[in-house]
């Protein structure tokens, strides 16, 4: 068995090839260089770790997971794009360096050739991890026009946020636990078990995502501080704090709220105190460790050896610690 920092070096080796393949040629600058900024590589290794739990020839599990860590890497292009971001993984976006245009064609390509990569999937297992691919990948673009529809809402409820968010982030790392407990040979209702992990996590993962880009260490985090907050986007901390204001606080949202002040110094600060002094932080580490524990009742209800699904619960719980 893989450990999970020998799963991450494996992933780690077939990306550096993938970036060699692709060469010079000016659209492969902007994949090359996302690429090269690192990232976490969660939803490879986790789709291989999934494989893991019930075989331990994972050969198989290692294009479809490479698959979904390039498509999510286009997924980061094209949302930068949307969110006017200036920072990813703490340098400038590819829209920034390069420009929108150049972001928008380079990410095409990645999609594609997340897609050339899931073509190299075992034939026996291709046609459902591709079908299951598919699903999710339409989904995180239902997933991201909800997103932006409710930048321009103040009336978002936690439900619609918490469908919103299981689309554009759950499902991917669902999708890709799925598929490698399929390539793994899981039968359909530890698959499926798989998928609920992932589900889960994936809600406690991008709450945590809206927590840290409120309050995280910046030069950790390596996005532009408080993007959420400058674009009005709905994330927990907003709509629970929109719930529980009242008189002054409730004025001041109010006020800044579809404000795009050129300096969002202001902005920010004010926004920022308003979830400090409701504690909006304090109720959404709640709901992170609430879906943490749902995800773990899963992975209980899988019976194989503890050993086999223990760097699943090991990464799991660095996920909900985790600073960036
Ligand atoms: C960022 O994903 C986008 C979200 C879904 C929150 P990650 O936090 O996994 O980004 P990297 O790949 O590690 O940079
Ligand atoms: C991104 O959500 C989800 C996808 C990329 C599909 P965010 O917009 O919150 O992700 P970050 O914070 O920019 O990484
Ligand atoms: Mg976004
Ligand atoms: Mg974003
Ligand atoms: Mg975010």
């Amino acid at each position: 068995m893989l450990s999970i920092v020998e799963v991450q070096e494996l992933v780690q080796k077939k990306i550096d090839g993938f970036c060699r393949k692709n060469g010079s040629a000016g659209i492969y600058q902007p994949v090359n260089y996302i690429l090269s900024l690192g990232g976490k590589r969660l939803r490879p290794a986790l789709s291989i770790l999934s494989a893991q739990v019930f075989t331990d020839e994972i050969d198989d599990a290692v294009y479809p997971a490479i698959a979904v860590e390039i498509f999510h890497n286009f997924t980061l292009m094209h949302d930068d794009i949307m969110d006017e971001a200036p920072l990813r993984r703490g340098k400038a976006t590819v829209h920034e360096k390069w420009n929108s245009s150049v972001a928008i064609l380079s990410g095409d390509a990645m999609m594609i050739q997340s897609y050339q990569l899931l073509r190299k999937t075992n034939p026996e297992k291709f046609l459902e991890v591709y079908d299951l691919f598919n699903k999710t990948a339409i989904e995180v673009c239902e997933g991201q026009q909800l997103d932006m529809d409710f930048e321009k809402r103040m009336d978002v409820t936690l439900n619609e946020y918490i469908e919103m968010i299981r689309l554009k982030t759950s499902v991917l790392l669902a999708g890709a636990m799925k598929i490698g407990a399929i390539i793994g040979g899981a039968d359909s209702l530890n698959a499926d078990r798989m998928y609920r992990i992932g589900e889960y996590s994936g809600l406690a993962f991008q709450l945590l995502d809206d927590y840290l880009d409120v309050f995280g260490d910046q030069t950790k985090v390596g996005k532009q501080e408080a993007g959420d907050i400058i674009s009005d986007k709905k994330t927990y901390l907003l709509i629970k704090a929109i719930e529980r204001a009242e008189g002054e606080d409730a004025e001041v949202l109010k006020y800044w709220i579809g404000k795009r002040p050129k300096d969002p110094t202001e902005k920010v600060k004010a926004i920022k105190a308003i979830f400090s002094k409701l504690e909006v932080d304090i109720a959404l580490k709640e709901k992170v460790m609430d879906y943490h524990d749902r995800a773990l009742s899963e992975l209980d209800a899988i019976k194989v050896d503890a050993e086999r699904k223990k760097p699943i619960y090991d990464f799991a719980e660095t996920l909900i610690g985790r600073q960036h």
